[in-house]
């Protein structure tokens, strides 16, 4: 395997790392840098779990391959809180039991951080849309997508 230096500019702090040019980012997040918010699930680009944002954009981590996000901003779920403080979508997912096994959670937020940058107030089947490259076994969806809501609504006050 090849193996190359690069730096990872994830939540806004540098990360020269040594790696191969094969491995996924998300195991390099996971792994190599040790943010283990992101998730990995099927591994195959069907799940969602490991959603991060690229220059703003979600992608999944575990399709995409490490080197190439050399010089992208890349956020995971880590970077939505400001400090001790979560962001208004992480409190309120948590208000409306919308994590329950919160495997997909971060992957979810990431969706929906991404949905309410780009359309602050999207309508429901908006917010559907936005999250449907994510999947939940365990809340039915509601819960997320009355977060999500909440969240819209809150921030444009
Ligand atoms: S782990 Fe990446 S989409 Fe499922
Ligand atoms: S809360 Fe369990 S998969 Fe979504």
């Amino acid at each position: 395997m090849n193996h190359t230096n690069v730096t990872l500019r994830v939540n806004e702090v540098d990360y020269p790392i040594s790696i191969s040019t094969e491995r996924n980012l998300s195991g390099v997040l996971r792994e190599t840098i040790g943010l283990t918010g992101t998730k990995e699930g099927c591994d195959d680009c069907e799940c969602g779990a490991c959603m991060v944002l690229l220059d703003g954009q979600p992608i999944n981590s575990c399709s995409y391959l490490a080197v190439q996000a050399e010089g992208c901003a890349i956020t995971t779920v880590e970077g939505l809180a400001d400090g001790d403080e979560l962001h208004a979508l992480q409190r309120n997912i948590l208000e409306a039991g919308g994590v329950q096994c919160g495997f997909c959670t971060p992957g979810m937020l990431m969706s929906a951080r991404a949905l309410l940058d780009r359309t602050p107030d999207p309508t429901d089947e908006e917010i559907r849309i936005g999250l449907s490259g994510n999947l939940c076994r365990c809340t039915g969806y509601a819960r997320i997508i009355d977060a999500v809501r909440t969240t819209a609504v809150e921030l444009s006050n």
